[in-house]
């Protein structure tokens, strides 16, 4: 069992997606562990995006991060992190394969309606930075 972090982010909100990418979750067998909405400030923004601090692109990411409500969610199963991968799509949605949730959904690669950890240890510092072990189940 592996457990990775997934948000839901701002534009999927915005478009009604919610529904559409838990059932996805669902049908492929990754249960969810944790889940909240949260609406980001800038500062929370940079920090889970610390990783990027100083590309081109992170100033206007961590803008839109913080621009209206996520869902967060801890996602659990076998092989979670390379699951939700594969059900995401890759991060610019004109390379994503047809059938995942970035080329079905996503405007561009900023507005890409899903993030999802890459990597265990990255797994775990993203699920520390929205949870406490007590909103955790299972
Ligand atoms: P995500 O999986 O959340 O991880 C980092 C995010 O940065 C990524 O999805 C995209 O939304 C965004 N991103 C990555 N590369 C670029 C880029 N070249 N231009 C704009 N945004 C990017």
């Amino acid at each position: 069992m592996e457990r990775t972090l997934s948000i839901i982010k701002p534009d999927g909100v915005a478009k009604g997606l919610i529904g559409e990418v838990i059932k996805r979750f669902e049908s492929a067998d990754l249960k969810i562990a944790a889940m909240k909405m949260i609406h980001m400030s800038k500062k929370e923004a940079e920090g889970f995006y610390a990783v990027h601090q100083g590309k081109a692109f992170y100033g206007s990411l961590t803008d839109f991060m913080s621009a209206g409500p996520c869902v967060v969610m801890i996602l659990e199963g076998l092989q979670a992190i390379a699951k939700n991968r594969e059900l995401m799509g890759a991060t610019n949605p004109k390379d994503a394969l047809p059938g995942t949730i970035r080329r079905e959904f996503a405007s561009n690669i900023e507005r890409n309606i899903v993030h999802g950890s890459d990597a265990p240890e990255t797994a775990v510092f993203e699920i520390g930075y929205f949870f406490s072990a007590l909103e955790i189940c299972g």
